[in-house]
């Protein structure tokens, strides 16, 4: 298992350009499933969820060429299998994103229930309550959902109420209404900017959304939907990262190839803290901290509130600034994971359920620390990145996930940061008998 090892106390100086969107890509590619033409995808982020989602489609019978390391051509005329197999749900919960394209265009779907996570239960009952809402059998068999279409073989489209905001439960249904007989409407639907760039791909692909990135999205089902290509965001979570690690180690950084209209809530907080961010362009800004930050209270919010993506990473900041903070969770019920491990390196961090308290400014220090999720891993890079001496921070598969190398990105920045690699374990050969 990779570590990284940092020492801190350099600030971070010079460009550094952002990658594709992972959970914009990851329903994007799965919209590939309800075609049996090609789709092309561009500005894929080289991260491991990309690498599962392709692994999936491919499992299903799909084929993936790559002519570029970040654009993947996507064919899905021969899929055959119609399940997502445990053993890849277990490590990529947004796999549950064929169930909507399988059950729309083939009838039927076998995809196994995502277990709980380390932020949350995170349970799929609103996906699954807007299949049977299109009229599919929607069954639990043995930890596996297995969904069929109405007996006439397609979905019948209809109006959704979410009584929360589901961002993968929004995509699903979309996804699905695509091809439904007739009109769907999803009401208090996700705003997120990936929702409405899947809805931009369908489109391309000849579908009729309109609405994505407002609380009600209405789709016209069509008979059937073509190639098309398409670009993927900019992922708006690493644009945020990098703005507190220019901020966090007092740096200059010019941030490329982002959107920052896609950030508008989060800048905005950064800036009330004390943190100076110019947008250069519409996919530059210029971030630098001169100054103390500021301690300001924070609530996650579905988009376009604070992002519950970028909750670690501002816990990290608010140890930096002065005076006491409060941030309220209130999307995920389990996602402070991160705060104890910022304790053993100084922080002064108070979690009384959904709500963390922190006093600072707190002079951190090097430790050895653990990563329970992917943001929680990006938190403790920024944290070992301002700390005095060395962190070493294990289980850093988290990050790889949803951060293309982020070590080398940020060395390029001047940061002394190295991926350690552990040695395989190789057993011993045992004497044979006699
Ligand atoms: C998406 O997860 C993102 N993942 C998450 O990013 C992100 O944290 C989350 O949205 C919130 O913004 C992807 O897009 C692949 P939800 P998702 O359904 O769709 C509850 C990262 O770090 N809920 O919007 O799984 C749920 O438990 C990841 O990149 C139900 O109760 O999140 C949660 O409390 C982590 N029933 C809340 O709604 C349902 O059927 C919001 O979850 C669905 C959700």
């Amino acid at each position: 298992m990779d570590k990284f090892r940092i020492t801190g106390g350099r600030p971070l100086k010079g460009r550094v350009s952002i990658s594709g969107a992972k959970n914009s890509a990851l329903p994007c590619m799965a919209a590939a499933l309800l075609t049996s033409e090609t789709i092309t995808l561009h500005n894929l982020p080289y991260v491991r969820d990309i690498i599962t989602q392709r692994r999936l489609l491919e499992d299903l019978g799909g084929t993936v060429l790559t002519p570029e390391l970040r654009t993947h051509k996507i064919n899905a005329s021969h899929v055959e299998v119609f399940e997502a197999p445990y053993e890849l749900v277990k490590t990529m919960r947004a796999s549950v994103l064929a169930l909507g394209p399988l059950l729309a265009r083939f009838g039927k779907a076998k995809v196994s229930l995502p277990g709980g996570c380390a932020i949350g239960m995170r349970p799929i009952d609103l996906h699954l309550a807007g299949f049977e809402k299109f009229g599919a059998e929607v069954k639990l068999e043995a930890g596996n959902v297995v969904a069929y279409a109405p007996p006439e073989g397609r979905l019948r489209g209809a109006e959704i109420h979410f009584e929360k905001v589901t961002v993968t439960g929004t995509e699903n249904l979309m996804l699905a209404a695509t091809l439904a007989r007739g009109r769907s409407v999803l009401h208090n639907a996700a705003c997120e900017p990936e929702v409405a760039d899947l809805a931009d791909l369908l489109n391309k692909m000849g579908a009729r959304v309109i609405g994505a990135g407002t609380p009600t999205i209405q789709i016209q089902g069509v008979e059937s939907l073509g190639g098309a290509q398409h670009t993927i965001i900019p992922d708006r979570i690493e644009t945020g990262t990098f703005i507190a690690a220019a901020a966090l180690t007092g740096g200059a950084l010019e941030i490329k190839d982002c959107y920052p209209g896609h950030l508008s809530t989060v800048i905005e907080k950064l800036r009330e803290i004390g943190v100076e961010i110019e947008e250069l362009n519409p996919t530059t800004l210029e971030v630098s901290c001169r100054g103390r930050l500021s301690a300001s209270n924070m609530t996650t919010q579905p988009y376009p509130g604070f992002p519950t993506d970028m909750q670690a990473q501002y816990m990290v900041l608010m140890t930096q600034a002065e005076g006491v903070s409060v941030i309220d969770e209130t999307i995920f019920e389990n996602r402070f994971m991160h705060g104890s491990e910022l304790q053993r390196m100084g922080a002064k961090i108070f979690v009384n359920g959904r709500s963390a308290t922190v006093s600072g400014p707190s002079a951190l220090t090097g430790a050895p620390v653990l990563a329970s999720d992917l943001r929680a891993s990006a938190s403790l890079v920024l944290a070992g990145l301002v700390a005095s001496g060395e962190t070493l921070i294990d289980r850093v598969y988290h990050i790889d996930r949803g951060y293309e190398k982020i070590e080398v990105k940020l060395r390029q920045l001047g940061a002394d940061i190295e991926r350690v690699r552990e040695p395989v374990a190789v057993p011993a050969l045992q004497p044979l008998p006699g």
